[in-house]
C-alpha cells in the first residue's frame, strides 16, 4: 500500500531561536501572472510566519522587482527559459528562508546573463528595479547555477 506523507501547512508562528531555518519553495510558469502569484504567495507566507511589517511589505515590492526581471530574461521569445525535467515550460522558482534572525527570498531563472544595476537619469522609463531592491533590502546579491542563476534578496530581522 502506498500512504504519501501529508502534506503541511506552513508553520502559523514566529520563528524561534535554535530551530532550523523555515523554508518554502514555489515553482511558478514564466507568464505574467508569476508576479501577482508572487507576492500573494508572499503576503500569505509571511502573513503565517507573523512577521513584522514592513518586511512582508518590502519583500513584496523586491519581489515584483525581480520576478519581473526573471520573466523579461526567460520569457520567450529569445529568453532563456528554465525547463525543468518534470516540466516542459520555462519556470522561475523562488525560495523564502526565515529564521529569527534573517528573512531571505530567492529566484531562480534559466538565464545565466547577471543583472546590471543601471543609473536611471530622471526621465528613464526603466532601470530602477535593481536599485530599488538594494534601498529596501538588507543585502542582496547573485550566484549561479546549474541552469541559470539565483538573484535573491535579505533582510536583517534581529
Ligand atoms: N534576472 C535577470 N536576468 C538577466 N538580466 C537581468 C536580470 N535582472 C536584471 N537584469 C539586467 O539588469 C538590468 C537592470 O534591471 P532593473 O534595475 O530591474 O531595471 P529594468 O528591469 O527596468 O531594466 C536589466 O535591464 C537587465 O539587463
Ligand atoms: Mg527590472
Amino acid at each position: 500500500m502506498i500512504v504519501p506523507s501529508a502534506m503541511t501547512e506552513p508553520e502559523t508562528r514566529p520563528p524561534v531561536a535554535g530551530e532550523p531555518a523555515r523554508a518554502e519553495v514555489l515553482g511558478l510558469a514564466a507568464l505574467p501572472s508569476a508576479v501577482p502569484v508572487a507576492r500573494y504567495f508572499a503576503h500569505a507566507l509571511l502573513g503565517a510566519w507573523r512577521l513584522a511589517e514592513p518586511y512582508g511589505w518590502a519583500c513584496r515590492q523586491v519581489l515584483s522587482e525581480l520576478v519581473s526581471n526573471a520573466l523579461e530574461a526567460t520569457g520567450e521569445p529569445g529568453g532563456a527559459p528554465l525547463r525543468l525535467e518534470t516540466c516542459d515550460v520555462a519556470m522561475i522558482l523562488l525560495r523564502f528562508q526565515c529564521s529569527p534572525a534573517h528573512l531571505i527570498v530567492e529566484v531562480r531563472d534559466g538565464s545565466s546573463e547577471c543583472p546590471r544595476v543601471s543609473n536611471a537619469a530622471p526621465l528613464d522609463e526603466s532601470g530602477r528595479g535593481l536599485a530599488l531592491a538594494g534601498a529596501l533590502a538588507s543585502e542582496w546579491g547573485v550566484y549561479g547555477v546549474a541552469q541559470g542563476k539565483v538573484v535573491w534578496a535579505a533582510w536583517q530581522l534581529a
